[in-house]
């Protein structure tokens, strides 16, 4: 993903964002930046891939000086962490470095509100930058409006350049911002013949220790994790984030339980501290619409075998983590019963994903595989209409 032209051409109500053939990137809204604010732009895309997905979109930071030298790079590690701008000023600080009169180009427009980690804006002004370059708005309302505080503080603002790579790079966050639905995280863990558990039922635990350790690091850091009822009943399962000697992470995920079925009075999901939710519907857009309601932003679903393909089979999946154990088993629960597919032209086509540590990684005797849906219609800004005026927009 690169902004390898210096010419970016799009404007999009990134809000209102689907990937449908009639929203492709606009031919005659044009602005022209340097080559040198596309390859700190570039730099900021690359940057942005070392965070991981979630309630919170990719974004890196790039502050270049006055004679174009990249000073320093930022990017966000997640919800709760430093925004990717806050980050950059954070280490030219820690460095001793001017932003004075200098330009961060970022690949989202700087949030305006007060959530957990502050305003960007107000860093940036503080900071003394003077020029920001931003690819695209904010589509998240308490975030939105960056823009507006920086020029009402003077600092002169552009936005739009590789507009295409940083819708593409967060397309799946912007379709459940827009749809108001969590970002949702599907995981299996699985031997090499695709199966759950066994045939008798057991299946803790196929994965190593080391896929278990980052599994509950994963759960250590959404809002949500979603079971279904059968495997409630049949692995009786805390859901709770832990370290390797049990002891409980900070931050606990809400737990819950989807299907009719009642959860037992004795299960074990239902904890101590009361944050456990029964989800009484077997419809995945219901339960997404019930979590985002209880404050949910990003939901990783566990299993079982049937809750993983109504997810899939609705398409509401924007990440998949598969754990792949050197084993096999020959028979058992397959991690998936059926997609309503009967044809391979009705595949789901699935492309690896470099964000958060790369498309595969060894861990222990196991394989990590991080992918995201594969998207069919290009993002790629069109070439500039002949005789297009340059629209300087945005100061
Ligand atoms: N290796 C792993 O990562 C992993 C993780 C989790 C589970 N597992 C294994 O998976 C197995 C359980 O899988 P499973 O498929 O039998 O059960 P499941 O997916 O856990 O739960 C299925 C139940 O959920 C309810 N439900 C809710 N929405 C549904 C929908 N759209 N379609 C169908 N049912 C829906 C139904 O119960 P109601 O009648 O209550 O509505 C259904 O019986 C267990 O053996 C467990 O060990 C493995």
């Amino acid at each position: 993903m690169t902004a390898a032209s210096g010419q970016r051409a799009m404007n999009l109500p990134v809000a209102e964002f689907q990937p449908t053939a009639e929203n492709q990137p606009a031919t005659g809204i044009v602005t022209a930046f340097s080559a040198t604010e596309t390859a700190a732009m570039d730099a900021a895309l690359e940057a942005a891939l070392r965070g991981p997905r979630g309630a919170n979109p990719l974004v890196g930071a790039v502050v270049v000086d006055a004679n174009g030298r990249q000073l320093v790079t930022g990017f966000h590690r997640g919800a709760g962490t430093a925004h990717a701008e806050a980050d950059a000023i954070a280490q030219a600080a820690a460095a001793g470095i001017d932003l004075r009169g200098s330009t961060m180009v970022v690949t989202l427009e700087p949030c305006n509100h007060c959530g957990r980690t502050g305003p960007c804006a107000q860093a940036i002004i503080s900071a003394g930058i003077t020029d920001v370059i931003y690819a695209v708005d904010d589509p998240h309302d308490p975030a939105a409006g960056g823009a507006a505080t920086l020029r009402g503080a003077g600092i002169r603002v552009r936005s739009g350049l590789a507009a295409g790579e940083a819708l593409e790079l967060n397309r799946h966050w912007f379709q459940a911002v827009a749809a108001k639905r969590p970002f949702v995280t599907l995981h299996i863990a699985q031997t090499l013949d695709s199966r759950i558990a066994a045939e008798d039922g057991t299946s803790q635990w196929i994965s190593c220790p080391e896929s278990l350790a980052d599994n509950h690091g994963l759960r250590g850091r959404i809002d949500a994790i979603l079971v279904g009822t059968q495997t409630v009943l049949v692995d009786n399962p805390r859901l709770t984030a832990r370290d390797a000697s049990g002891t409980p992470a900070g931050h606990q995920p809400l737990r819950a339980v989807m299907g009719l079925r009642d959860i037992p009075a004795d299960a074990a999901v239902r904890g101590e501290d009361g944050r456990v939710l029964h989800l009484p519907t077997r419809d995945p857009r219901e339960a997404l619409s019930q979590l985002y309601t209880a404050g949910i932003r990003h939901l990783m679903v566990e299993g079982g075998s049937r809750i993983l393909s109504a997810f899939l089979t609705a398409g509401l999946v924007d990440e998949l983590i598969v754990y792949l154990a050197p084993t096999l088993l020959g028979s058992g629960t397959p991690a998936l019963n059926g997609l309503g597919i009967s044809t391979l032209a009705e595949a789901q086509q699935w492309e690896w994903d470099q964000a958060d540590g790369g498309s595969v990684r060894s861990l222990g005797r196991d394989l990590r595989l991080h992918l995201r849906p594969q998207h069919t219609e290009s993002l790629e800004p069109q070439p500039l209409r002949a005789g297009a005026e340059p629209a300087m927009g945005g100061y």
